[in-house]
């Protein structure tokens, strides 16, 4: 039996194409196989076009559908399809690199695939390779200090509008809010609510064209953001 290959979950970066490690670089330009995450609705892929100028010709490349549906169950029965794409090609002895954009540990497809890979394949060998998040790229963007001394920093999706913020804004001193593309009213209610109002900006598609910083959250109600939005907010 041939002897089985190596998963990488590689993080490429916020949208930067200067922002991509070394490693990273390395990995994708050595992989047999590159995977990408493609919603169902929308086959095109950022972490593609950002790790595309260090792919090897002779490099197979594939796209996996993550179906973006609340039912759990179907929502895994993909995963799982997915993940035994992955050990197929694991299998016959090749290495496959997944990729995904900021962090492959942070709010990422790549979750999904680590716990299918966990059911279908668990002897896989598998590494992840870190990436830079959005929250960290947009920070240095704005010139913002995300945490120092002794404050807390809480990291949430503001997919449900202001309900994370509103259970931990006693507790932390600063909330970075990803997906903060939609329920913005209830984001910048809750932000106003909880003292995190004065100090939040939002940036929208940081380090990329048409990238966008917003001093006034207010903004965000007036427009449809962009789904590549996020909030940094400070007591
Ligand atoms: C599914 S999460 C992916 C997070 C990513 N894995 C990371 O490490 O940052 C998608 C959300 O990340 C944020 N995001 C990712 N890239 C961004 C960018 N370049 N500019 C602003 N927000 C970004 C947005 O809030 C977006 O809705």
């Amino acid at each position: 039996m041939s002897k089985i290959g190596k998963l990488f979950g590689i993080g490429v970066g916020p949208g930067d194409p200067e922002l991509i490690t070394k490693k990273a670089i390395r990995v994708i330009n050595e992989a047999d196989v590159i995977f990408t995450a493609a919603s169902t609705k929308n086959n095109y892929s950022l972490a593609l076009e950002i790790a595309d100028p260090y792919i090897s010709n002779n490099t197979d490349i594939q796209s996996l559908s993550f179906p973006m549906i609340k039912d759990k169950i179907e929502s895994a029965k993909a995963w799982n399809t997915n993940a035994e794409k992955i050990a197929s090609i694991l299998k016959q002895g090749k290495n496959a690199a997944f990729i995904t954009l900021g962090d492959p540990v942070t709010y990422s497809t790549f979750g999904y695939i680590l716990m299918a890979m966990e059911k279908v394949m668990p002897q896989a060998d598998i590494e992840i390779v870190p990436g830079i998040t959005s929250f960290h790229a947009a920070a240095a963007r704005c010139n913002k200090i995300l945490v120092e001394a002794e404050e807390t920093l809480a990291v949430m999706s503001g997919a449900y509008g202001g309900e994370n913020i509103r259970a931990i804004a006693e507790k932390v001193d600063k909330i970075a809010i990803v997906k903060a593309y939609k329920n913005t009213k209830d984001i910048n209610k809750a932000l106003k609510e909880t003292g995190f109002y004065k100090k939040s900006i939002a940036i929208s598609r940081c380090g990329r064209d048409g990238e966008e910083i917003i001093d006034n959250i207010d903004d965000l109600e007036k427009r449809k953001p962009d789904y590549w939005t996020l909030i940094l907010a400070g007591k």
